[in-house]
Protein backbone atom coordinates (compact mmCIF):
# COMPACT_ATOMS: atom_id res chain seq x y z
CA UNK A 1 0.00 0.00 0.00
CA UNK A 2 1.24 3.50 -0.69
CA UNK A 3 3.28 4.53 2.39
CA UNK A 4 1.51 8.35 2.68
CA UNK A 5 -2.20 7.00 2.13
CA UNK A 6 -3.84 10.28 0.35
CA UNK A 7 -6.42 11.60 3.16
CA UNK A 8 -9.83 10.39 2.59
CA UNK A 9 -12.11 13.53 2.59
CA UNK A 10 -9.88 13.90 -0.91
CA UNK A 11 -9.71 10.76 -2.05
CA UNK A 12 -13.01 9.93 -1.95
CA UNK A 13 -14.76 13.62 -2.90
CA UNK A 14 -16.28 12.51 -6.23
CA UNK A 15 -18.34 15.55 -7.81
CA UNK A 16 -16.40 18.15 -9.36
CA UNK A 17 -17.87 21.23 -9.91
CA UNK A 18 -15.61 23.39 -12.11
CA UNK A 19 -16.02 27.13 -12.41
CA UNK A 20 -18.07 26.35 -9.43
CA UNK A 21 -20.93 26.60 -12.04
CA UNK A 22 -24.42 26.47 -10.03
CA UNK A 23 -22.67 26.07 -6.27
CA UNK A 24 -24.37 28.52 -3.68
CA UNK A 25 -21.04 28.82 -0.94
CA UNK A 26 -22.96 31.55 1.51
CA UNK A 27 -25.68 33.59 2.35
CA UNK A 28 -25.47 36.88 1.38
CA UNK A 29 -27.98 39.99 2.04
CA UNK A 30 -25.81 42.70 0.41
CA UNK A 31 -27.07 41.94 -3.12
CA UNK A 32 -29.62 39.62 -5.35
CA UNK A 33 -29.09 38.60 -8.53
CA UNK A 34 -32.17 37.08 -9.86
CA UNK A 35 -31.19 35.93 -13.48
CA UNK A 36 -34.64 34.20 -13.93
CA UNK A 37 -36.08 38.36 -13.99
CA UNK A 38 -33.83 39.54 -15.03
CA UNK A 39 -33.18 41.30 -11.95
CA UNK A 40 -30.57 42.93 -9.04
CA UNK A 41 -31.42 44.00 -5.74
CA UNK A 42 -28.93 45.80 -3.29
CA UNK A 43 -30.10 45.43 -0.24
CA UNK A 44 -33.86 45.09 -1.72
CA UNK A 45 -33.80 48.06 -3.45
CA UNK A 46 -33.88 47.65 -7.76
CA UNK A 47 -30.98 48.70 -9.15
CA UNK A 48 -32.48 50.69 -11.56
CA UNK A 49 -34.53 52.67 -9.28
CA UNK A 50 -31.05 53.53 -7.76
CA UNK A 51 -29.44 54.27 -10.45
CA UNK A 52 -32.22 56.86 -11.52
CA UNK A 53 -32.55 58.20 -8.09
CA UNK A 54 -29.54 58.35 -5.46
CA UNK A 55 -25.81 59.16 -5.71
CA UNK A 56 -22.81 56.94 -5.42
CA UNK A 57 -22.15 58.18 -1.95
CA UNK A 58 -25.52 57.07 -1.17
CA UNK A 59 -25.11 53.80 -2.91
CA UNK A 60 -22.31 52.96 -0.83
CA UNK A 61 -23.64 53.76 2.21
CA UNK A 62 -26.67 51.57 1.50
CA UNK A 63 -24.32 48.92 0.76
CA UNK A 64 -21.86 48.55 3.57
CA UNK A 65 -24.87 49.71 6.36
CA UNK A 66 -27.52 47.95 4.86
CA UNK A 67 -29.74 51.23 4.86
CA UNK A 68 -29.93 54.23 2.63
CA UNK A 69 -28.26 57.09 4.91
CA UNK A 70 -30.69 59.65 6.91
CA UNK A 71 -29.34 63.31 5.01
CA UNK A 72 -27.20 64.03 8.33
CA UNK A 73 -25.47 60.79 8.04
CA UNK A 74 -24.74 61.38 4.21
CA UNK A 75 -23.53 64.81 4.51
CA UNK A 76 -21.14 63.40 7.57
CA UNK A 77 -19.68 61.01 4.79
CA UNK A 78 -19.49 63.27 2.16
CA UNK A 79 -17.36 65.42 3.94
CA UNK A 80 -15.23 62.13 5.12
CA UNK A 81 -14.86 61.86 1.24
CA UNK A 82 -13.85 64.79 0.23
CA UNK A 83 -11.10 65.16 2.96
CA UNK A 84 -9.85 61.49 2.19
CA UNK A 85 -9.22 62.30 -1.61
CA UNK A 86 -5.11 63.62 -1.53
CA UNK A 87 -2.65 61.10 -1.87
CA UNK A 88 -0.03 59.82 0.78
CA UNK A 89 3.42 61.17 -0.87
CA UNK A 90 4.62 57.40 -0.62
CA UNK A 91 1.88 56.34 -2.88
CA UNK A 92 2.45 59.42 -5.26
CA UNK A 93 5.94 58.27 -6.04
CA UNK A 94 5.30 54.83 -6.05
CA UNK A 95 3.05 55.48 -9.06
CA UNK A 96 5.68 57.48 -10.46
CA UNK A 97 8.18 54.51 -10.17
CA UNK A 98 6.17 52.68 -12.40
CA UNK A 99 6.36 52.56 -16.21
CA UNK A 100 4.26 54.25 -18.55
CA UNK A 101 3.45 51.15 -19.81
CA UNK A 102 2.12 49.46 -16.35
CA UNK A 103 -1.17 48.77 -16.81
CA UNK A 104 -3.27 50.82 -14.94
CA UNK A 105 -4.98 47.67 -13.35
CA UNK A 106 -1.16 47.29 -12.21
CA UNK A 107 -0.93 50.84 -10.79
CA UNK A 108 -4.30 50.39 -9.19
CA UNK A 109 -3.47 47.00 -7.14
CA UNK A 110 0.14 48.37 -6.03
CA UNK A 111 -1.28 52.00 -5.04
CA UNK A 112 -3.51 49.72 -3.05
CA UNK A 113 -1.29 47.57 -1.90
CA UNK A 114 0.94 50.61 -0.46
CA UNK A 115 -2.37 52.12 1.26
CA UNK A 116 -2.44 49.14 3.25
CA UNK A 117 1.10 48.97 3.99
CA UNK A 118 0.39 52.49 5.52
CA UNK A 119 -2.52 51.98 7.67
CA UNK A 120 -0.89 51.05 11.20
CA UNK A 121 -4.26 49.12 11.84
CA UNK A 122 -4.44 47.76 8.65
CA UNK A 123 -4.83 44.05 11.07
CA UNK A 124 -7.21 45.50 13.15
CA UNK A 125 -10.50 43.69 11.82
CA UNK A 126 -13.41 45.10 13.50
CA UNK A 127 -16.33 46.52 11.76
CA UNK A 128 -15.86 49.83 12.61
CA UNK A 129 -12.34 50.00 11.52
CA UNK A 130 -13.04 48.18 8.15
CA UNK A 131 -15.99 50.37 7.30
CA UNK A 132 -13.28 53.28 7.83
CA UNK A 133 -10.76 51.50 5.81
CA UNK A 134 -13.81 50.57 3.12
CA UNK A 135 -14.43 54.18 3.14
CA UNK A 136 -10.58 55.56 2.42
CA UNK A 137 -10.64 53.19 -0.07
CA UNK A 138 -13.55 54.97 -1.72
CA UNK A 139 -12.01 57.84 -1.80
CA UNK A 140 -8.54 57.06 -2.41
CA UNK A 141 -9.31 55.02 -5.44
CA UNK A 142 -10.44 58.35 -7.97
CA UNK A 143 -7.55 60.07 -7.17
CA UNK A 144 -5.23 56.79 -7.98
CA UNK A 145 -7.14 56.59 -11.51
CA UNK A 146 -6.86 59.96 -12.14
CA UNK A 147 -3.55 60.65 -11.32
CA UNK A 148 -2.25 57.49 -13.66
CA UNK A 149 -4.02 58.11 -16.75
CA UNK A 150 -2.42 62.00 -16.47
CA UNK A 151 0.97 60.94 -15.84
CA UNK A 152 0.31 58.44 -18.88
CA UNK A 153 -0.73 61.55 -21.01
CA UNK A 154 2.64 63.64 -19.39
CA UNK A 155 -0.10 66.52 -17.48
CA UNK A 156 0.37 67.07 -14.13
CA UNK A 157 -1.72 65.80 -11.19
CA UNK A 158 -4.42 67.76 -10.48
CA UNK A 159 -5.21 68.33 -6.53
CA UNK A 160 -8.63 67.38 -5.72
CA UNK A 161 -11.90 69.93 -5.30
CA UNK A 162 -13.77 69.89 -2.07
CA UNK A 163 -16.64 71.86 -3.99
CA UNK A 164 -17.22 68.66 -6.19
CA UNK A 165 -19.12 65.35 -5.31
CA UNK A 166 -17.34 62.14 -5.79
CA UNK A 167 -18.50 61.74 -9.39
CA UNK A 168 -17.60 65.31 -10.27
CA UNK A 169 -14.43 65.56 -8.95
CA UNK A 170 -13.34 61.76 -10.09
CA UNK A 171 -13.77 63.60 -13.86
CA UNK A 172 -12.40 66.27 -12.91
CA UNK A 173 -9.23 65.10 -11.39
CA UNK A 174 -8.90 63.29 -14.43
CA UNK A 175 -9.90 65.03 -17.44
CA UNK A 176 -9.33 68.40 -16.34
CA UNK A 177 -12.86 70.02 -16.41
CA UNK A 178 -16.09 69.68 -14.67
CA UNK A 179 -18.25 67.78 -17.93
CA UNK A 180 -21.88 68.71 -18.66
CA UNK A 181 -24.31 67.36 -15.97
CA UNK A 182 -25.69 64.74 -18.67
CA UNK A 183 -22.08 63.53 -18.77
CA UNK A 184 -22.03 63.32 -15.21
CA UNK A 185 -24.91 61.46 -14.89
CA UNK A 186 -24.02 58.84 -16.77
CA UNK A 187 -21.03 58.54 -15.71
CA UNK A 188 -22.77 58.30 -11.76
CA UNK A 189 -25.06 55.71 -13.03
CA UNK A 190 -22.63 53.56 -14.36
CA UNK A 191 -20.82 54.12 -11.33
CA UNK A 192 -23.79 52.49 -9.29
CA UNK A 193 -24.39 49.92 -12.02
CA UNK A 194 -20.46 48.59 -11.04
CA UNK A 195 -21.35 48.83 -7.54
CA UNK A 196 -22.28 45.49 -6.23
CA UNK A 197 -23.36 42.10 -7.96
CA UNK A 198 -23.05 39.12 -5.28
CA UNK A 199 -20.43 35.95 -5.31
CA UNK A 200 -18.85 37.70 -8.99
CA UNK A 201 -14.82 35.99 -9.50
CA UNK A 202 -13.61 39.69 -7.62
CA UNK A 203 -16.03 39.33 -4.93
CA UNK A 204 -15.03 35.61 -4.17
CA UNK A 205 -11.86 36.40 -4.04
CA UNK A 206 -12.03 38.88 -1.85
CA UNK A 207 -13.69 36.84 0.52
CA UNK A 208 -11.62 33.60 0.03
CA UNK A 209 -8.99 36.21 1.28
CA UNK A 210 -10.93 37.68 4.10
CA UNK A 211 -11.93 34.04 5.12
CA UNK A 212 -8.21 33.58 6.17
CA UNK A 213 -8.30 36.71 8.82
CA UNK A 214 -6.44 38.75 6.63
CA UNK A 215 -6.74 42.61 6.17
CA UNK A 216 -9.03 44.22 4.26
CA UNK A 217 -6.05 45.88 1.70
CA UNK A 218 -5.00 42.18 1.17
CA UNK A 219 -8.66 41.46 -0.02
CA UNK A 220 -9.33 44.25 -2.37
CA UNK A 221 -5.63 43.92 -3.84
CA UNK A 222 -6.52 40.23 -4.48
CA UNK A 223 -9.66 41.23 -6.04
CA UNK A 224 -8.21 43.88 -8.33
CA UNK A 225 -5.91 40.76 -9.62
CA UNK A 226 -9.41 39.10 -10.09
CA UNK A 227 -10.86 42.00 -12.05
CA UNK A 228 -8.43 42.74 -14.49
CA UNK A 229 -9.07 39.46 -16.45
CA UNK A 230 -10.78 39.60 -20.03
CA UNK A 231 -13.53 37.54 -18.59
CA UNK A 232 -14.19 39.50 -15.70
CA UNK A 233 -13.85 43.54 -15.59
CA UNK A 234 -11.61 43.61 -18.38
CA UNK A 235 -14.14 43.12 -21.09
CA UNK A 236 -15.07 46.85 -20.70
CA UNK A 237 -11.23 47.36 -22.36
CA UNK A 238 -12.05 44.46 -24.89
CA UNK A 239 -15.03 46.09 -26.27
CA UNK A 240 -13.82 49.58 -27.40
CA UNK A 241 -10.81 47.16 -28.57
CA UNK A 242 -13.04 45.56 -30.66
CA UNK A 243 -14.53 48.63 -31.88
CA UNK A 244 -11.05 49.69 -33.30
CA UNK A 245 -10.57 46.59 -34.89
CA UNK A 246 -13.42 46.37 -36.56
CA UNK A 247 -13.18 49.69 -37.44
CA UNK A 248 -15.98 50.75 -39.36
CA UNK A 249 -19.91 49.97 -39.81
CA UNK A 250 -20.42 47.98 -43.05
CA UNK A 251 -17.12 45.73 -41.67
CA UNK A 252 -19.52 44.78 -38.61
CA UNK A 253 -20.58 41.07 -40.39
CA UNK A 254 -17.76 40.03 -41.66
CA UNK A 255 -15.22 40.82 -38.39
CA UNK A 256 -18.31 38.16 -36.23
CA UNK A 257 -18.25 35.85 -38.82
CA UNK A 258 -14.58 35.68 -38.96
CA UNK A 259 -14.54 35.92 -35.16
CA UNK A 260 -17.14 33.05 -34.42
CA UNK A 261 -15.55 30.72 -36.88
CA UNK A 262 -12.61 31.18 -35.30
CA UNK A 263 -14.25 30.02 -31.64
CA UNK A 264 -13.00 33.52 -30.39
CA UNK A 265 -15.29 35.36 -27.86
CA UNK A 266 -16.71 38.51 -28.41
CA UNK A 267 -15.86 40.39 -25.76
CA UNK A 268 -19.26 42.05 -23.68
CA UNK A 269 -21.59 39.50 -24.20
CA UNK A 270 -22.66 36.36 -22.33
CA UNK A 271 -22.41 36.14 -18.48
CA UNK A 272 -21.99 33.32 -16.18
CA UNK A 273 -25.47 34.15 -14.18
CA UNK A 274 -27.87 35.73 -16.56
CA UNK A 275 -29.01 34.33 -19.49
CA UNK A 276 -31.77 35.78 -21.02
CA UNK A 277 -29.97 39.09 -20.76
CA UNK A 278 -27.89 41.14 -17.92
CA UNK A 279 -30.19 42.92 -15.55
CA UNK A 280 -27.30 46.23 -16.04
CA UNK A 281 -27.61 46.68 -19.43
CA UNK A 282 -31.12 48.52 -20.31
CA UNK A 283 -29.92 51.22 -17.49
CA UNK A 284 -26.00 51.23 -19.22
CA UNK A 285 -27.53 51.48 -22.60
CA UNK A 286 -29.73 54.73 -22.33
CA UNK A 287 -26.68 56.20 -20.43
CA UNK A 288 -24.77 55.42 -23.31
CA UNK A 289 -26.65 56.31 -26.17
CA UNK A 290 -27.33 59.76 -24.74
CA UNK A 291 -23.80 60.14 -24.27
CA UNK A 292 -23.27 59.45 -27.92
CA UNK A 293 -25.43 61.63 -28.95
CA UNK A 294 -23.76 64.25 -26.88
CA UNK A 295 -20.46 63.65 -28.60
CA UNK A 296 -22.03 63.08 -31.95
CA UNK A 297 -20.87 59.73 -32.46
CA UNK A 298 -23.37 58.40 -34.48
CA UNK A 299 -20.61 55.57 -36.50
CA UNK A 300 -20.24 54.07 -33.05
CA UNK A 301 -23.93 53.72 -31.90
CA UNK A 302 -24.20 51.84 -35.40
CA UNK A 303 -21.37 49.54 -34.83
CA UNK A 304 -22.86 49.20 -30.96
CA UNK A 305 -26.24 48.24 -32.51
CA UNK A 306 -24.73 46.36 -35.64
CA UNK A 307 -22.83 44.03 -33.67
CA UNK A 308 -25.12 43.61 -30.51
CA UNK A 309 -27.84 42.70 -33.34
CA UNK A 310 -25.50 40.05 -34.91
CA UNK A 311 -24.76 38.47 -32.06
CA UNK A 312 -28.08 37.45 -31.11
CA UNK A 313 -28.92 36.42 -34.59
CA UNK A 314 -26.22 34.13 -34.87
CA UNK A 315 -25.41 33.04 -31.17
CA UNK A 316 -28.62 34.27 -29.13
CA UNK A 317 -25.70 35.68 -26.67
CA UNK A 318 -27.13 39.22 -25.49
CA UNK A 319 -24.28 42.19 -24.15
CA UNK A 320 -23.62 42.23 -20.58
CA UNK A 321 -22.89 45.86 -18.62
CA UNK A 322 -19.49 45.51 -19.89
CA UNK A 323 -20.61 46.29 -23.32
CA UNK A 324 -22.50 49.79 -23.01
CA UNK A 325 -19.76 50.69 -21.06
CA UNK A 326 -17.26 51.14 -23.00
CA UNK A 327 -18.35 53.23 -25.61
CA UNK A 328 -19.67 55.63 -22.37
CA UNK A 329 -16.37 55.66 -21.00
CA UNK A 330 -14.47 56.68 -24.10
CA UNK A 331 -16.21 59.13 -25.57
CA UNK A 332 -16.62 61.19 -22.08
CA UNK A 333 -12.28 61.22 -22.50
CA UNK A 334 -10.90 58.02 -20.46
CA UNK A 335 -8.41 55.82 -22.26
CA UNK A 336 -9.32 52.54 -22.61
CA UNK A 337 -6.36 51.05 -20.40
CA UNK A 338 -8.76 52.95 -17.83
CA UNK A 339 -11.87 51.25 -17.68
CA UNK A 340 -11.26 48.51 -15.47
CA UNK A 341 -9.77 50.81 -13.13
CA UNK A 342 -13.36 52.24 -12.60
CA UNK A 343 -15.01 49.30 -12.64
CA UNK A 344 -12.54 49.25 -9.53
CA UNK A 345 -13.26 52.36 -7.95
CA UNK A 346 -16.96 51.61 -7.97
CA UNK A 347 -16.78 48.02 -7.17
CA UNK A 348 -14.44 48.49 -4.18
CA UNK A 349 -17.72 49.19 -2.44
CA UNK A 350 -19.24 45.83 -3.44
CA UNK A 351 -15.93 44.08 -2.38
CA UNK A 352 -15.43 45.97 0.98
CA UNK A 353 -19.43 45.09 1.60
CA UNK A 354 -18.85 41.49 1.34
CA UNK A 355 -15.50 41.39 3.63
CA UNK A 356 -17.59 42.82 6.18
CA UNK A 357 -20.05 40.58 5.60
CA UNK A 358 -17.65 37.48 5.67
CA UNK A 359 -15.60 38.69 8.85
CA UNK A 360 -18.74 38.38 10.30
CA UNK A 361 -19.71 35.26 9.78
CA UNK A 362 -16.60 33.61 8.69
CA UNK A 363 -15.53 30.22 7.91
CA UNK A 364 -12.68 29.75 6.10
CA UNK A 365 -12.92 29.08 2.50
CA UNK A 366 -10.78 26.08 1.74
CA UNK A 367 -12.51 23.27 -0.85
CA UNK A 368 -11.18 20.13 -2.05
CA UNK A 369 -10.12 18.91 -5.66
CA UNK A 370 -9.57 15.35 -6.65
CA UNK A 371 -6.47 14.46 -7.15
CA UNK A 372 -5.62 13.21 -10.78
CA UNK A 373 -1.28 13.25 -10.85
CA UNK A 374 0.94 10.83 -11.05
CA UNK A 375 0.48 7.16 -8.88
CA UNK A 376 2.78 7.72 -5.92
CA UNK A 377 6.18 7.19 -6.65
CA UNK A 378 10.10 6.80 -5.38
CA UNK A 379 12.40 10.13 -6.23
CA UNK A 380 14.65 7.73 -8.41
CA UNK A 381 18.50 7.85 -7.42
CA UNK A 382 19.75 10.33 -9.96
CA UNK A 383 18.50 13.29 -8.31
CA UNK A 384 18.70 12.08 -4.85
CA UNK A 385 21.58 14.40 -3.11
N1 LIG B 1 -18.74 35.29 -27.51
C1 LIG B 1 -18.86 34.13 -28.18
N2 LIG B 1 -19.33 33.00 -27.66
C2 LIG B 1 -19.68 33.01 -26.36
C3 LIG B 1 -19.59 34.18 -25.59
C4 LIG B 1 -19.09 35.35 -26.20
N3 LIG B 1 -18.97 36.48 -25.51
N4 LIG B 1 -19.99 33.91 -24.32
C5 LIG B 1 -20.34 32.62 -24.31
N5 LIG B 1 -20.15 32.08 -25.54
C6 LIG B 1 -20.40 30.69 -25.92
C7 LIG B 1 -19.20 29.86 -25.54
O1 LIG B 1 -18.23 29.82 -26.57
C8 LIG B 1 -19.82 28.52 -25.26
O2 LIG B 1 -20.07 27.91 -26.49
P1 LIG B 1 -19.92 26.31 -26.64
O3 LIG B 1 -20.93 25.74 -25.70
O4 LIG B 1 -20.20 26.09 -28.08
O5 LIG B 1 -18.52 25.99 -26.23
C9 LIG B 1 -21.15 28.88 -24.64
O6 LIG B 1 -21.47 30.19 -25.15
C10 LIG B 1 -21.10 28.94 -23.12
O7 LIG B 1 -20.08 29.85 -22.73
P2 LIG B 1 -19.11 29.64 -21.49
O8 LIG B 1 -17.97 30.57 -21.65
O9 LIG B 1 -18.81 28.20 -21.27
O10 LIG B 1 -20.09 30.06 -20.33
P3 LIG B 1 -19.72 30.77 -19.00
O11 LIG B 1 -20.90 30.74 -18.13
O12 LIG B 1 -18.42 30.30 -18.45
O13 LIG B 1 -19.49 32.25 -19.62
C11 LIG B 1 -18.52 34.34 -19.62
C12 LIG B 1 -19.57 33.43 -19.00
C13 LIG B 1 -17.13 33.93 -19.18
C14 LIG B 1 -18.79 35.77 -19.13
C15 LIG B 1 -18.59 34.30 -21.17
O14 LIG B 1 -19.88 34.65 -21.61
C16 LIG B 1 -17.55 35.17 -21.82
O15 LIG B 1 -16.40 34.77 -21.95
N6 LIG B 1 -17.91 36.43 -22.27
C17 LIG B 1 -16.96 37.35 -22.80
C18 LIG B 1 -16.22 38.09 -21.69
C19 LIG B 1 -17.08 39.11 -20.99
O16 LIG B 1 -17.76 39.91 -21.61
N7 LIG B 1 -16.99 39.13 -19.66
C20 LIG B 1 -17.73 40.10 -18.82
C21 LIG B 1 -18.60 39.38 -17.86
S1 LIG B 1 -19.68 40.51 -17.02
C22 LIG B 1 -18.71 41.37 -15.92
O17 LIG B 1 -17.64 40.99 -15.52
C23 LIG B 1 -19.27 42.67 -15.51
Amino acid sequence: GPLHPVPSAEASAPVIHKGLVGVAVDYTAISMVNSDTNSLLYRGYPVQELAANCSVEQVALLLWEGELPSPDHLADFEALERAGRTLAPNVRRAIDDLPLTAHPMDVCRTAVSIIGANDPQADDRSPAQNLRKAQHLFAQLPAIVAYDQRRRHGLAPLAPRSDLGYCENFLYMTLGVVPEPKVIDAFRVSLILYAEHSFNASTFAARVITSTLADIYSAVTGAIGALKGALHGGANEEVMRTFGQIGTPDQVEGWLDDTLAHKRKVMGFGHRVYKHGDSRVPTMHAAMVTMLEHYARPDLLQMYDLLEAGMLARTGIKPNVDYPTGPAYHVMGFDTETFTPIFVAARVIGWTAHVREQTAANALIRPLSVYNGPHQRAVPEQFTL
